[in-house]
C-alpha cells in the first residue's frame, strides 16, 4: 500500500531479486513441496516445533539480496509477545536471514514446508502466518472485530495520519462512510476520459523513442528505450492528483518542487516500511539524520498544497452555493458494514473530484482530517496501480500470444478513439489481464493485522489478543493447492469471459488482490478502470519490446513489488496495417450473444454483469451474475 519513487528516485530499501523465468524455477521447485505436503496429513495438524530453521524453507532464505522486513523488524522492537499453545506449527526463523530475500518469498518457502497456518519466531517476537482461505476470510470477515491495523498506524502516523487506510474503530468507521461513497462506480466512470486523456499526456514521450526506433536507433538503452515503470508511476501520480483534488501534477512532462516533495516523502514511507528497526522513534533522530530533515520539510511542502487546494475548493462550493450530499451507494465496499450517511446521488453534485464530494458531504471536518484522508488515497492508489500496469504490461510482452488477444479487443472496441465509460464492459478480455497480472503481483503481497481479542481459527489454531498476523495474499495467489498451474499467466483462468469478474467472494478468498469484508480496498473499481483504460490506449499505438541491454527484469520488494531495475522498452509504432475498424455496437452485442451460445437473455446478463464489474460495482456485478447464471452463463472458480 505504501508507494515508492519512481525510478531514479527509488530508494535502497527494497531487496532485489529476479523475478520472472529465474523466480518461476525456483517456485516450481517448491511448488512440488506444497503438493508433496499436500498428499501427507493436513500441516495445520503439524506439531513440528520452532527448531533453527526447521526444514527446506527457512534454510532456503539465506540468499543474499537486500531486505524487505520493515513491518515484521519494526514489530521485533516490541519485545515478547503471546505463546502459541495450540497444535499449530512453529518455525524459528534465524535472526541473520532476516532481511535476506523479500518477506513474500520467505513466507512461500515457510508455507511449503509448514502449511496454511503457522507460527513464526523471530528473535524475542512470534507472527501467525495465514496462507489458508478460510482462515483469512475469518481474520477479515468471520471475526473482523477481533482485529487490528497493529504496526501499520505506528508506520503510516507519520504521514497520513489519522487517515483511512491505517486507523480502527470508532474513527476508521467515520472515516469509511464519507470517503468509500466518494469512490463509487458513477465517479469511476466519470472518471474514464481523464484518465484516457491523462495517459494521451504521456504519449509524446512514447512518440519520441517510436521516432527514434523507425529512424533505426533501436540500441538498448538509446533513444528507442524507455522505462515503463517509471512512466506508470508518474501517470498514476498524474491521475491521484487529478481526479482525488484536482491537482494538476503534470509529472509526465516535467519535475517541480511539490513533485520532489510528494516522492521524498513517499519514500520515506516505504523506507520506514522496509526498515530493520523503528528508527523514526529515536529522540531527536529527525534532526541529526538529513535524509529525515528533507522528508519533515518535503511533508511540509505537501501538507501546505494540499491545505491549499482544500481552501481552494471550499471557496468554490461556497461561491456556487453548492454543498452536495454524499451518497451510500450499495456499490461502495464496506458500504453495509459501515453506518449509513446521509444519501443523494452523485450525479445531483457538480463536484468533479473526491475532495469535492468530501468538502460537500455537510460534516464539519477540520482541515487536518481532510488533508489526512487526501494523503491517504494519493499513498494508497497512487503506487498500487503504477505497479500492477507494470507487471501487467512485463507479462503482456513476455507472452506474445495474450498480448495479441489484447489488441484484437482493444482494436475491435475502440479503433483509434479514447476508451469512454461505455467501452469499458466491452474490454473484457484486458480486464481479465489486469485481475490476472494482480493475482501473480498482488499489492501488496501481505497484508498486516494484529489481534485485539482471543481467537481460535479454523483447524484450532488459537490467536491469542497480542499476536501479530501476516496474511499472505501472495501464497493465496501462488498456492499449488488453490489453482491449477498457479505459475502460469492465464487470464482465461477465471471462466468465461462474459461471467463477471473474480472477487475474493466468487473465489473463496483464494484471490483477494483488493483485500476482502470491511476493510476492502475503497478504490477497487477505479484501480481496474485505470488500468484497463491505460493499457488500451497504451497498446492502441505501440509495440512493446524487452530491452535486453537490461538484462531480465527483476524485482525487489518494498510496501508493493516493484522492479529491481526499471522495466525498460524498446517502443515502436504500431503497423495498423490490415487492423479492421472497429464493429459497430450492435454488432458488438450480437458477438457477446453468439458467444453466449446465441441465447440473447444470457449475452444480455452477462453483458450487465460486465458492465456493472467493469465499472466496478460488485454488488450490481453479484446480482447481474446471478442472472447470467440463470441464464446459462457460468460462475468461475479458480479451481475445478
Ligand atoms: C491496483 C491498485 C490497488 C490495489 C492492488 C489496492 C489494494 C488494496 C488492498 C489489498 C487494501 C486492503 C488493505 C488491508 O486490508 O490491510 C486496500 C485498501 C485501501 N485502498 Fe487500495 N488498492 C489499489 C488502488 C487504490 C486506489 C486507486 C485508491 C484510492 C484512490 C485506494 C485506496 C485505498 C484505501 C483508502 C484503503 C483503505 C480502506 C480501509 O481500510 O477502509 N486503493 N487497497
Amino acid at each position: 500500500m505504501l508507494a515508492t519513487g519512481r525510478g531514479s528516485a527509488r530508494g535502497a530499501a527494497g531487496s532485489t531479486h529476479t523475478a520472472a523465468a529465474p523466480v518461476r524455477r525456483q517456485w516450481s521447485r517448491t511448488a512440488r513441496a506444497v503438493r508433496a505436503a499436500a498428499q501427507s496429513p493436513p500441516p495445520a495438524q503439524d506439531t513440528a516445533r520452532g527448531s533453527e530453521a526447521a526444514g527446506p524453507g527457512p534454510s532456503s532464505t539465506s540468499s543474499s539480496a537486500g531486505a524487505s522486513w520493515g513491518p515484521l523488524a519494526a514489530l521485533l522492537g516490541g519485545g515478547g509477545g503471546p505463546q502459541q499453545q495450540g497444535p499449530t506449527p512453529e518455525v524459528r526463523v534465524p535472526l541473520n536471514n532476516v532481511g535476506k530475500v523479500p518477506i513474500f518469498q520467505l513466507l512461500y518457502d515457510l508455507y511449503c514446508s509448514h502449511g496454511g497456518v503457522f507460527r513464526m519466531h523471530l528473535g524475542p517476537k512470534s507472527f501467525l502466518v495465514l496462507s489458508d482461505p478460510g482462515a483469512v476470510r475469518q481474520v477479515l470477515v468471520g471475526a473482523v472485530d477481533k482485529y487490528s491495523k497493529g504496526i501499520l498506524a505506528e508506520i503510516l502516523e507519520f504521514v497520513m495520519g489519522n487517515g483511512l487506510l491505517a486507523a480502527d474503530g470508532e474513527h476508521w468507521i467515520a472515516r469509511r462512510r464519507v470517503v468509500a461513497p466518494a469512490l463509487q462506480r458513477k465517479f469511476v466512470s466519470s472518471q474514464v476520459a481523464l484518465f484516457g486523456a491523462a495517459t494521451a499526456h504521456g504519449l509524446p514521450q512514447l512518440e519520441a523513442a517510436a521516432a527514434a526506433a523507425a529512424a533505426g536507433d533501436t540500441r538498448g538503452g538509446g533513444a528507442a528505450s524507455v522505462d515503463m515503470e517509471s512512466f506508470f508511476s508518474r501517470l498514476s501520480l498524474d491521475i491521484v492528483g487529478k481526479s482525488v483534488f484536482d491537482y494538476d501534477f503534470d509529472s509526465l512532462r516535467h519535475d517541480d518542487p511539490v513533485i520532489q516533495a510528494v516522492y521524498t516523502v513517499l519514500r520515506e514511507s516505504t523506507l520506514r516500511s522496509t526498515a530493520p528497526f523503528p528508527y523514526w522513534k529515536l529522540p531527536g533522530i529527525s534532526m541529526l539524520v538529513p535524509r529525515l530533515r528533507d522528508s519533515d520539510a518535503a511533508l511540509a511542502i505537501v501538507n501546505d498544497t494540499l491545505d491549499r487546494l482544500i481552501a481552494r475548493c471550499k471557496d468554490t462550493l461556497e461561491a456556487e452555493g453548492s454543498i452536495p450530499v454524499p451518497a451510500v451507494s450499495a456499490s461502495s465496499a464496506g458500504a453495509a458494514s459501515t453506518p449509513s450517511a446521509p444519501s443523494a446521488p452523485l450525479e445531483e453534485s457538480s463536484a468533479p473530484t473526491v475532495l469535492h464530494f468530501l468538502l460537500g458531504g455537510g460534516e464539519a471536518l477540520n482541515s487536518r482530517q481532510l488533508r489526512d484522508d487526501l494523503m491517504t488515497l494519493l499513498i494508497a492508489g497512487h503506487e498500487t496501480t503504477a505497479a500492477a500496469l507494470t507487471w501487467a504490461l512485463h507479462l503482456l510482452v513476455t507472452h506474445p500470444e495474450v498480448m495479441q488477444r489484447v489488441r484484437d479487443e482493444v482494436d475491435s472496441v475502440l479503433g483509434d478513439k479514447l476508451p469512454g465509460a461505455e467501452d469499458l464492459p466491452l474490454l473484457r478480455y484486458t480486464t481479465r489481464v489486469v485481475n490476472e497480472a494482480l493475482r501473480l503481483y498482488p499489492q501488496p503481497p501481505v497484508l498486516i493485522r494484529r489481534a485485539v481479542q482471543d481467537d481460535v481459527l479454523p483447524g484450532g489454531h488459537r490467536v491469542p489478543a497480542g499476536t501479530d498476523l501476516f496474511i499472505s495474499v501472495w501464497n493465496l495467489h501462488h498456492s499449488p493447492q488453490l489453482w491449477e498451474r498457479p505459475e502460469a499467466f492465464d487470464p482465461d483462468r477465471f471462466g468465461p469471459l462474459d461471467a463477471p469478474p473474480p472477487t475474493e467472494v466468487s473465489t473463496d478468498f483464494r484471490f483477494l488482490p483488493f483485500g476482502g469484508g470491511r476493510r476492502k480496498c475503497v478504490g477497487d473499481m477505479f484501480a481496474i478502470a485505470e488500468c484497463v483504460v491505460t493499457l488500451a490506449v497504451l497498446l492502441q499505438r505501440f509495440d512493446f519490446a524487452p530491452d535486453s541491454s537490461f538484462g531480465p527484469v527483476g524485482f525487489k520488494s518494498g510496501a508493493t513489488i516493484n522492479t529491481s531495475n526499471g522495466l525498460h522498452m524498446i517502443i515502436s509504432r504500431r503497423d495498423l496495417t490490415g487492423v479492421p475498424p472497429p464493429a459497430p455496437r450492435a454488432a458488438a452485442a450480437a458477438a457477446a450473444a453468439a458467444s453466449t451460445g446465441g441465447c440473447p437473455h444470457a449475452a444480455a446478463a452477462a453483458a450487465d454483469a460486465a458492465a456493472a464489474s467493469a465499472n466496478g460495482c460488485p454488488h450490481t456485478a453479484a446480482a447481474a451474475a446471478g442472472s447470467a447464471a440463470a441464464a446459462g452463463a457460468g460462475t468461475p472458480q479458480p479451481r475445478q
